[in-house]
């Protein structure tokens, strides 16, 4: 925890041990497949033969995230010889073309760290363009055609990840004329699978609907439902954290735990997004998928294995113990002119395409209690907002305090709290706090931290965050992913509280300033259970009795 390198160790240098692996079973066999049994990277084993088709070749996904995620998978050898990539878009293109504005955006980038010349060459002489329609028979046929030559050996074009990079109106159909033309189908040495990006629905309805309507194409182990907080390592972490060492899980209940706060604060608006963003909103942006990702692996029981389907059982089933959430637990925000990091922000109703009267809201807080053992009575505080005045992404676990206090002066509930809190980003670590005396020959009582940084142990790793996931899907292992009864049980917590807020919509919109820390209503919700949210930004700037 020392950031000085307890046991001597400089930061950077290997951890002693073997790597842990995730998909790892003890009761795997060899009938369970490669998923029970792959060897997180560096796999030192080839990967089969496969092609990766993008559906939406021409959007920004593909040239922002995905592209670049295979360049350093390529940097590290982990993509197979025979890998090939074809991209489908609407628009008129060849495959030159596309190679040529890839190659422009992805050097153009920041994200391009790593992938060099050789690296790049390797990786675009092997991306194939193809124009198609993505509701067209005609599209399916002719790709079916080029997978096949693609894959000559095999029939039918052998393993093919199909991404749908793509609106969320184009996930149904797409997979439905996959399966008319056949190419959803897996042979005993040909798989099939299909990354669906977010949003998985708008609501638990559609949610169910779209399941049911993949469902009767693909079968569930086919399906890789993207959560992108899933490829942090900060939030993989947190299994390891509570599953690979002793002392934190004895106090991983409502004997010991107050209360947890999670928060996702950003400091940017809606960055051109206002037409997807007006119909959407922060609760249905973040809420049911990237913060209860978070509540589910704080939360969740410890599962039998790391077993895909073990550890997804696991966190649905925390997600199905969410007691619904009413109006009267949540607050709701629009952020109106300020400033941002000593930028100048207008009005979130004067973004492009969001109208001069919207109702959407760019925050929310929310209090939620999970109805079981472990958890009865310990209240989880969420948040999430645009325009804030700090970008940080963290779970803070606060301890009870000490039953009764010694020191005459400080009576227990002035004692600094133990607080476990994990960065999941940016300043990627991990802190613990407590009390400590300060020198002195009076017994003064002072809150300290324990540090533990990312950067001061590892060296970092060129990712945009979607390595794992590709990586993951290659090799069949669907832990990171959502299941269908996970995410409906997501869309399910937050249900009633889309349908009041969409029956009586905010009169005080925009009720905070950007560049705030939120609507003082959010401060309310947490005020009146005698507790207060964390300042955004950490508390671990305090070090060194340094605000
Ligand atoms: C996306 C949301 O899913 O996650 C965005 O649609 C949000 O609105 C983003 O900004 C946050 O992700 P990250 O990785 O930047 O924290």
């Amino acid at each position: 925890m020392d950031r000085d390198g307890t046991q001597g160790r400089t930061p950077s240098q290997p951890r002693p041990g073997k790597p842990l692996t995730r998909g790892s079973d003890p009761a795997a066999t060899a009938g369970a497949g490669e998923r029970a049994t792959a060897a997180k990277r560096p796999s030192g084993r080839p990967l089969a033969p496969a092609t990766l088709t993008i559906f939406g070749a021409g959007g920004d996904l593909t040239s922002r995230l995905i592209v670049p995620a295979l360049g350093h998978l390529v940097r590290v050898k982990e993509l197979p010889d025979s890998f090939a990539v074809i991209g489908i878009d609407h628009n008129d293109g060849t495959t030159e073309q596309w190679r040529r504005t890839l190659t422009e955006t992805v050097q153009g980038s920041r994200r391009d760290e790593g992938i060099d010349e050789d690296v790049w060459s390797w990786l675009v002489q092997r991306m194939h363009y193809m124009r198609g329609d993505f509701t067209e028979p005609d599209t399916f046929s002719r790709l079916g055609k080029l997978l096949s030559d693609q894959q000559p050996g095999q029939s039918g074009g052998g393993n093919v990840l199909f991404y749908l990079a793509v609106g969320d109106r184009f996930f149904g159909p797409i997979i439905d004329q996959l399966g008319r033309a056949g190419l959803a189908c897996q042979s005993e040495n040909a798989w099939r699978r299909v990354i669906i990006e977010k949003p998985f629905g708008h609501d638990f309805a559609s949610a169910k609907a779209l399941n049911a309507r993949i469902l009767k194409v693909l079968s569930e182990d086919q399906i890789y439902r993207i959560d992108h907080f899933l490829g942090k390592e900060t939030v993989q972490n947190i299994l390891v954290l509570r599953f690979a060492n002793g002392i934190f899980e004895p106090l991983w209940n409502r004997d010991h735990i107050d209360h947890v706060q999670i928060t996702a604060a950003e400091t940017v608006g809606v960055e051109g997004r206002g037409r997807f963003y007006e119909q959407t909103g922060a609760l249905r942006d973040m809420v049911p998928n990237h913060l209860f990702q978070l509540l589910a692996m704080i939360a969740m029981e410890p599962p039998i294995s790391f077993n895909a389907d073990a550890v997804r059982a696991k966190k649905t089933e925390l997600l199905q113990a969410i007691h619904p959430i009413g109006a009267g637990d949540a607050v709701r925000g629009q952020y109106g002119a300020g400033s941002v990091l000593g930028k100048k922000v207008q009005d979130y109703r004067r973004e492009l395409n969001v109208a001069a009267n919207s109702a959407t809201e760019t925050y929310v807080a929310l209090k939620l209690g999970v109805d079981n053992w472990r958890w009865a009575g310990v209240p989880f505080y969420l948040r999430t907002g645009k325009a804030l005045s700090a970008r940080t992404t963290e779970i803070a676990v606060q301890f009870r305090q000490a039953p009764y206090s010694l020191f005459r002066d400080t009576p227990v509930e002035k004692l600094p709290a133990n607080v476990l809190t994990l960065r999941i980003q940016p300043d990627e670590g991990l802190s613990v706090s407590f009390s400590a005396k300060r020198p002195g020959a009076e017994i003064e009582i002072d809150g300290v931290e324990m540090d533990f940084a990312y950067r001061d142990y590892f060296a970092p790793i060129a990712s945009v965050g979607y390595e794992t996931l590709i990586y993951d899907c290659l090799i069949g292992d669907a832990t990171l992913f959502q299941r269908a009864d996970t995410v409906e049980a997501a869309w399910c917590a937050v249900q009633g509280l889309l349908d009041a807020w969409a029956r009586a919509p905010a009169g005080d919109f925009p009720n905070y300033p950007a560049g705030g820390a939120g609507p003082e209503a959010a401060d309310r919700l947490i005020a009146r259970d005698g507790r207060a949210w964390r300042p955004l930004g950490g508390s671990h700037r305090h070090r060194n009795g340094n605000a």
